[in-house]
């Protein structure tokens, strides 16, 4: 696990020009902060290359894009893709003609996930087959990509994979209750990550959220010497989450969203990008804010940490804040004030329960009832303060968010030094009191 870092001052302005290549590495579908990233590098005059997931048949095949889905995605991503299915994980794996993890979970009853469990051979031999597929498609990628980087340029890899629930009905019953689960639904999530189910998703995340981006390390290790003794530099970032830092009673304070499952994978990010440095590669975790995406729709909550965001800003920029300030107010119900909402989700982050039970070294931690409850009855409560369920403070936040994080990734992979830094509320607000990122409040 790394050490606290938050980022304190902007990057150093990058030497990033026309001619330069983005790699996303993780398929773009709109409203996720990948967006950010493709907004920076275009912004810059680099060329932007995309990948896919690939589509599944209905009888489970892993395929390509056809011409029609690849026009959409190319135009959803403003960009041209490499059509080369990258899905991670091993949950569709048919090890020796057995049926898949995802085939076998469409029997099991979710209010018997105690009893649930798979062999840890058979569980080990679906994931050499699910690595065998992922890194053979890496490497049709990286030969794909030698064609394409023209001599000279600088190349920047960005993995923004995260995921990795198997695929299948049973699920959702029992992750509702252990995210979103209050009185008799409510599942702790120690005893559910404990058991062979939970042990499952373990295996799944460090797949798809972790040992993806070492796969593009290694599967990349020749485009990289090629770029490097060509004059270009090669760069390598990644999106964590690791707890961020917000401002609180005019302090910043580390603080983060309980219980995040996915933690254990997103320190093996880290861990990855730690060995990648050590080999003298320019690779980076960006620990980033909690914002509203699709993936983090499961997650009710996640956003409370988000509306002080708004205090940042304010203290940063003054009466620049104004136009910011007021798409939001005008979000909410008559009667309810910014300024209300805010008391209520700062009451929320410094209450005891909440703050006393977190700590750096001991996450990401497992949840209790009363916690998740009232995280829960906040969340709903000032869902409820907005006009419209679908028109949420967050939304613009989230968006101020994964604009300003791209840009910070973007330009400061250049010269990064370490393999995993926070991007908190602070620097964001320090961005946009700059002139560096003035137009991110628009
Ligand atoms: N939303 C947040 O609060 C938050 C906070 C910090 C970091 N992040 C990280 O940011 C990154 C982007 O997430 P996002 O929130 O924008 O959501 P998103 O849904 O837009 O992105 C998730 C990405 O994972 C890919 N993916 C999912 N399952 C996959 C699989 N089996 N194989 C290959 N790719 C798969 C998707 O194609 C997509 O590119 C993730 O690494 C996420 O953990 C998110």
């Amino acid at each position: 696990m790394s050490d606290y870092r938050p980022l304190t001052a902007l990057p150093p302005v990058p030497g990033y020009t026309t001619g330069d290549v983005l790699v996303l590495f993780g398929e773009l579908f709109g409203r996720g902060y990948a967006n950010g990233l493709v907004e920076e590098a275009k912004r810059l005059g680099m060329t932007v290359i995309g990948t896919t997931v690939g589509r599944r048949d209905s009888d489970g095949t892993l395929r390509p894009l056809t011409a029609e889905e690849l026009a959409e995605a190319e135009a959803l991503l403003g960009a041209s893709i490499i059509n080369i299915p990258l899905e991670a994980g091993f949950d569709m794996e048919t090890p020796d003609g057995q049926p898949s993890i995802a085939e076998q979970l469409k029997k099991a009853k979710p209010d018997e996930w105690q009893q649930v469990s798979f062999s840890a051979e058979f569980i080990a031999k679906a994931q050499t087959a699910g690595q065998a597929r992922f890194t053979a498609n890496v490497a049709q990628l990286a030969t794909e990509l030698e064609r394409r980087i023209p001599a000279g340029a600088n190349l920047l890899f960005a993995h923004t994979m995260a995921g990795g629930i198997p695929r299948a009905r049973f699920f959702m019953p029992l992750l509702n209750r252990v995210f979103k689960g209050t009185g008799d639904k409510y599942l702790p999530s120690e005893p559910f990550w404990q058991s062979g189910v939970g042990q499952l998703c373990d295996a799944s995340f460090n797949e798809v959220t972790a040992d993806t981006f070492r796969y593009l390390l290694d599967g990349t290790a020749s485009l990289r010497q090629r770029v490097t003794a060509g004059g270009g530099k090669v760069a390598y970032t990644a999106y964590g989450y690791h707890g961020t830092g917000i401002l609180l009673n005019g302090e910043y304070h580390w603080q983060s969203y309980t219980p995040y499952l996915q933690g254990f994978a997103k320190m093996r990010l880290e861990d990855i990008a730690a060995e990648a440095r050590q080999q003298g590669v320019n690779a980076t975790v960006f620990n980033c804010p909690e914002i509203q995406t699709n993936s983090s729709a499961l997650f009710l909550g996640v956003e409370l940490s988000l509306y002080p965001l708004l205090h940042s800003v304010r203290n940063a920029v003054g009466a620049d804040a104004a136009p910011l300030e007021q798409r939001c107010a005008e979000l909410l119900q008559d009667g309810t004030t910014l300024a209300g909402l805010l008391a209520e989700a700062d009451a929320y982050l410094t209450n005891p329960l909440i703050n006393d039970s977190l700590e750096f070294s001991g996450w990401p931690q497992h949840s209790t009832k009363e916690q998740m409850e009232l995280m829960l009855a906040t969340s709903n409560r000032l869902m409820a303060l907005h006009r419209d369920q679908k028109q949420l403070v967050c939304a613009e936040l989230s968006r101020l968010v994964f604009r300003a994080t791209g840009r910070l990734i973007v330009q400061g992979s250049w010269s990064s030094q370490k393999a995993a830094v926070w991007l908190n509320h602070d620097l964001i607000a320090q961005l946009v009191a700059d002139q560096r990122g003035a137009d991110l409040l628009d």
